[in-house]
């Protein structure tokens, strides 16, 4: 306080750790599949739903997606019963109406409902994860995918802040 030169290198200090530690908690984010509507049969003649809202998103190794529905399930499945709806058997199962799912590695995963006929009516998916290189640095354009994700943004904001800070108090 005495000193105003020593003052705006601390915080010049300050600010750089704060920006490397935002940096080094590589923000995840939460996505709900489908945006509000969920996870549910599509209406007819648009069978791309799935899809078309997964392309919208970038998603990265570390996020993850949210399953909401009613008396139905989800499964991640191979491409090859993507393909063929075929549900007899599945890597991940879930139908508990709201199932998280971490997309832990970059690449493809493909989900199908487990509700007899539900994938045949596009009740399906296939989401590409990108991998950290593919990325580019700043990229935070996932506004399309609902409320949560902002709300997940900001508390890792928030956790920032509070590191910051902390770290701030010690130091100084
Ligand atoms: C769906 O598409 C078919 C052919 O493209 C059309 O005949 C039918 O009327 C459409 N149904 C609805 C509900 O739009
Ligand atoms: C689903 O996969 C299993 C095992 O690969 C196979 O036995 C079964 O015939 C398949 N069903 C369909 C409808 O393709």
């Amino acid at each position: 306080m005495a000193c105003m030169k020593n003052n705006t290198s601390k915080t010049m200090f300050l600010w750089l750790i704060f920006f490397t530690s935002l940096h080094c908690l590589s923000v995840s984010f939460e996505f709900q599949v489908g945006g509000n509507n969920g996870w549910v049969v599509p209406p007819v003649n648009d069978s791309k739903t799935f899809n078309d809202w997964a392309s919208e998103n970038r998603f990265q190794a570390g996020d993850t997606i949210r399953f909401k529905y009613k008396k139905d399930s989800v499964m991640e499945v191979s491409e090859e019963d993507y393909k063929k709806c075929n549900s007899t058997h599945p890597i991940f199962f879930s139908n508990t109406g709201n199932s998280l799912f971490r997309l832990q590695r970059s690449g493809s995963f493909y989900f199908i409902s487990g509700v007899s006929g539900h994938c045949q009516k596009g009740q399906r998916m296939i989401v590409k994860v990108i991998s950290e290189d593919e990325s580019s640095p700043g990229d935070n354009n996932k506004s399309s995918a609902g409320s949560t994700i902002v709300a997940v943004g900001v508390s890792k904001l928030v956790f920032a802040h509070f590191v910051f800070f902390s770290v701030a108090s010690y130091l100084f």
